[in-house]
């Protein structure tokens, strides 16, 4: 009941000393009330009654209360840090003018609390600003969903210019009933590992889960395995955790490559609908869509058109130099796009009045400078103001208690053309053990653990969150409950071009080698996709044969496990590498793994339509097949890959080859006198027989009868 709502952690804001003002602000409530200001029960009621309740003004619960100590009170449980006293000096100004009002006329009367909380350390303002127009669209998408219909929204703009902060605190903040917000990011550097936005967003939604009651757990479980059926599988793949809830699921039918497809999205649009229903929404944000793997952005699509979905709201955020909008395929009359624009000159203006607590015209000046150097890119600015205040050239003066700027130095300044520069800056100046720690977590991703950083870096985790804290302090990580995050991709792009090419492939060789020893060593499996994609990035540093081919095995897993949920183009890659792994023996040697290897990849690249290359790696594999089985199987991949494209004539020819190889004899241009012979032999075959007795046969053993019936 005592935390702010800062410290419940989900609205991404940096804790401070403003939460021991809120702390003190509950206190006071209690002491003068007699109850707390908001209430709520169980521990998710609580953190969801602190971040939106509006306490009832203490002198409504207490009449005979000074009005003035009531506002005092209110003031400390403003929501957003900005809101309330800054500094516990202006608290203390406040309650002496209330005791010498006292003293003096013996009642207090009315005055403005906070006049006199004036701000001497420089804080950047947390809450959204100037986006107002975006918020009110999204506050309708928002209202929609929870009413019953299901919408798309999208976001779009440059690096920096605020979809991130405005989503993530858009559905922190407008109440969604009893219904779910969930987000994944897609990462710039994992984008060869499929759905891991998906992954990230609904493994959360299933440890929320798991915090709830029994009778919840029930209920959900109930949901979920009537939504799934028998293909439950198909979601394991992709949401490992989902088995805590469900349990193990039955083997999936094998499907030729569209319908698994097909499958794939019919079963992953029933699991969403699952958790949706009206005044129960699901709101589904996926952050950076421009690094999606092509299979998540054809699961967007697919989501955002699939008309069957109620009470669910898509939300998609992207660079628009990025990703260009027509590439998702969303009929953008129905979904609402916000594209978000740099801030214009008045904005800044006023976001700088608001910084420094001043009036605009005071800042005039400085906002004319800082908006030429930024263009107004919100992140940008922020940054700038933080680096030139720490530069000494704007500074709080204590005796005009106002902040000041040294105009002239500030326009002479070497202006850092861009973001990136900026933060090249920034890093310049921390410890070197800080920098080394970044440089790793550079190259695990946007957010790591700090278990697996201190594992790289040798190090325990309080000598690692010790080496981290600079950049924390810096802000340019950030530290939020169970993980840590780099402030925005440019800081983690800036720190990971500090290394050469080199020493990036030898760290992401080094991250794979840990999180393989770490899974345990033969089972990897639910971690694969993303460990051998450490690996896959620096293959030419690998020289141990061994290590090659036991590598080129997990890519075989690796790949299986993408194609199994139907992304395609991921698997490709990962099959790719299994070959590039492989010795120039091995078909002698490692005989098993180069035959599945090569089969793999034959049907991969034929999916991404390169054709010759798939005929020439199948023409490979049939010439080194042992077997007159294992030939077999080839050619009725083939045939199901020659039907997939609708090429019959090539499948059909295709199979009476292999028919002939197994000695069963077709003609490839019958003749009627061709089906009469078929049509005789058949009825004689026959004789004496009802269809019906077929069922009572014993079961074809022959292991080459069986592939002819294949
Ligand atoms: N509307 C805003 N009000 C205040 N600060 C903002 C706003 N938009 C962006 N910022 C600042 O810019 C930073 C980057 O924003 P972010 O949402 O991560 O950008 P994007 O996702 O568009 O790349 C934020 O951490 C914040 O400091
Ligand atoms: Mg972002």
């Amino acid at each position: 009941a005592y935390l702010s709502p800062e410290q419940i952690g989900r609205l991404n804001v940096k804790v401070d000393e403003r939460s021991d003002l809120y702390g003190l602000g509950v206190l006071l409530y209690e002491l003068i009330s007699g109850c707390l200001p908001v209430q709520g029960e169980e521990p998710a009621g609580w953190r969801h009654a602190i971040i939106t309740q509006v306490p009832r003004k203490p002198i409504s619960l207490a009449p005979s209360i000074p009005p003035v100590l009531s506002d005092v009170i209110m003031k400390l449980l403003e929501k957003a840090p900005e809101n309330r006293y800054q500094s516990a000096r202006g608290l203390l100004w406040d309650l002496q003018e209330c005791r010498r009002r006292l003293r003096q006329t013996g009642t207090i009367g009315l005055f403005p609390v906070g006049e006199y909380d004036v701000v001497s350390s420089f804080r950047l303002p947390t809450k959204v600003f100037g986006r107002e127009e975006e918020l009110q669209a999204i506050v309708t998408v928002i209202s929609q969903a929870v009413e019953g219909q299901s919408k798309t929204l999208l976001v779009s703009g440059e690096p920096g210019v605020g979809k991130t902060m405005l989503l993530n605190e858009a559905f922190k903040t407008v109440p969604l009933g009893s219904g779910f917000y969930i987000a994944g990011k897609f990462d710039q550097l994992r984008r060869n590992v499929p759905y891991a936005a998906f992954a990230g967003a609904f493994g959360e939604l299933i440890k929320q889960l798991m915090s709830e009651s029994k009778e919840e757990l029930g209920y959900w479980k109930k949901q979920v395995t009537k939504a799934l059926g028998r293909n439950g599988a198909v979601i394991l793949e992709v949401v490992p955790e989902l088995e805590w809830l469900i349990g193990s699921q039955p083997p999936l039918d094998e499907l030729p490559p569209k319908e698994a497809e097909n499958r794939f999205l019919l079963v992953f649009s029933d699991f969403v609908k699952a958790f949706a229903k009206k005044g129960r929404p699901l709101v589904l944000f996926l952050d950076d869509l421009q690094w999606a793997d092509p299979a998540s952005l054809k699961l967007f699509t697919y989501l955002a058109t699939n008309s069957d979905l109620d009470s669910v709201l898509l939300v998609g955020a992207f660079r628009d130099d990025e990703l260009d909008v027509e590439q998702l395929s969303v009929d953008l009359n129905e979904a609402a796009h916000l594209s978000l624009k740099p801030w214009k000159p008045g904005q800044v203006t006023e976001f700088l009045a608001e910084t420094f607590h001043s009036e605009t015209g005071d800042v005039e000046q400085l906002s004319e400078i800082l908006y030429r150097k930024t263009g107004g890119n919100p992140l940008f600015l922020s940054q700038l103001l933080k680096l030139i205040y720490g530069e000494g050239l704007i500074y709080f003066d204590p005796i005009e208690v106002r902040w000041k700027w040294q105009t002239e130095a500030l326009r002479k300044r070497q202006p850092e053309d861009n973001v990136l520069l900026l933060f090249l800056n920034k890093l310049k100046s921390l410890p070197g053990s800080t920098l080394e720690v970044l440089k790793w977590a550079a190259c695990i991703g946007s957010r790591f653990s700090l278990d697996v950083l201190s594992d790289m870096c040798g190090q325990s985790l309080e000598e690692t969150a010790s080496s981290l804290k600079p950049a924390i302090d810096e802000g340019l990580v950030l530290d939020l409950t169970f993980q840590l995050e780099f402030l925005h991709d440019r800081v983690r792009q800036a720190v990971y071009s500090l290394l050469s090419d080199e020493e990036q492939k030898q760290r992401h060789l080094a991250i794979g080698r840990l999180l393989l020893a770490n899974a345990g060593g033969d089972s990897p499996e639910e971690k694969v996709l993303s460990v051998m994609d450490h690996f896959n990035r620096s293959l030419l540093l690998i020289d141990d044969p061994e290590e090659r081919i036991k590598l080129a095995g997990y890519n075989l897993i690796a790949g299986r496990k993408a194609k199994a949920s139907a992304a395609y183009a991921s698997a490709l890659q990962y099959f790719r590498c299994g070959k590039t792994l492989l010795p120039d023996d091995a078909w002698d040697k490692h005989y098993a793994v180069c035959y599945e290897v090569h089969l793999e990849l034959a049907q991969g690249e034929y999916l991404a339509a390169n054709v010759e290359e798939a005929e020439k790696l199948f023409d490979q594999v049939i010439a080194r097949a042992k077997t007159e089985l294992e030939r077999a199987r080839i050619y009725s991949l083939k045939i199901i890959l020659y039907g997939g494209i609708g090429d019959y004539s090539r499948a059909v020819q295709t199979g009476i080859r292999a028919l002939a190889k197994l000695g069963v004899k077709l003609p490839f241009h019958p003749t009627k006198g061709d089906y009469a012979r078929e049509l005789l032999l058949y009825k004689w075959n026959m004789r004496n027989k009802r269809i019906e007795m077929l069922a009572g046969l014993p079961e074809m053993q022959d292991p080459r009868q069986r592939m002819v019936a294949e």
